[in-house]
């Protein structure tokens, strides 16, 4: 499985939103990853479905929503108009996980579960039929820049060992503090997907950045 690497829409110049947009594309990025947070679920307040739909027709490359909001729910086929094709919400944040994960996919969209530092990760045991992704964070929600939890890692492992068990095509992706210095950890321990922000926009360039982050995340896989 080739690694991705996944920009989060975070450390973004807003106002050269678009320009991002399409230098991340150009870079090579798999996807974007737009991080929603409406103050409630986490102390800081980001953008909503109308800024990311903005963004859509700028672009060909797929974006996903990692929503870090209360009672989200409501926003699920409002951020698959504006364009993304995955939606992870927190399962700290669901009332009812089964039925959201069931919600997204009838919405048309592939369902992602993020799981915060603190949350374990038995949380996805019985639902890895209805989930086409596991975001393991690997910082406290909420703010860009943090450094990387390395004893995510256990977890990551616990995650991925339960989802070969299942037989189910279902990604690993780590968010928080990825960089050239911790992706190879993440990777070893058996996350596919690579969220990155801070380190990602300190790179000369994004080509190189992506370029970089890919590679070392390919040297650990193996
Ligand atoms: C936290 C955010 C960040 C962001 C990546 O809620 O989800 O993790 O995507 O930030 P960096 O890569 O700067 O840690």
């Amino acid at each position: 499985m080739t690694p991705k690497i996944v920009p989060a829409m975070l450390p973004v110049d807003f106002a050269r939103l678009g320009d991002d947009c399409v230098a991340l594309e150009k870079a090579g990025a798999d996807r974007l990853q737009w991080d929603v947070m409406d103050g409630q679920f986490v102390p800081n307040i980001t953008y909503g479905p109308d800024l990311i739909g903005a963004c859509r027709p700028l672009v060909d490359i797929g974006f996903e929503a990692h929503v870090m909001c209360k009672d989200p729910e409501w926003m699920v086929p409002k951020l698959v108009e504006a364009g993304c094709d995955i939606i992870i919400i927190h399962v700290e944040a669901m009332r009812q996980p089964h039925a959201t994960y069931q919600a997204i996919h009838k919405a048309g969209a592939r369902a992602g579960v993020a799981l915060s530092p603190g949350t374990p990760v038995d949380h996805i045991e019985n639902v890895l039929d209805l989930v086409d992704l596991v975001l393991i964070m690997t910082v406290n929600p909420g703010f860009g820049g943090q450094a990387y939890i390395s004893t995510m890692e256990p977890k990551i492992a616990a995650a991925r060992k339960l989802i070969d068990a299942s037989g189910r095509d279902v990604d690993i992706e780590v968010d928080g503090g990825i960089s050239a210095d911790t992706i190879a950890g993440a990777a070893t321990a058996g996350a596919n997907v690579f969220v990155s922000g801070s380190a990602l926009w300190k790179y000369p360039s994004f080509d190189e950045g992506v370029a970089d982050l890919r590679a070392k995340a390919e040297a650990a896989a193996g």
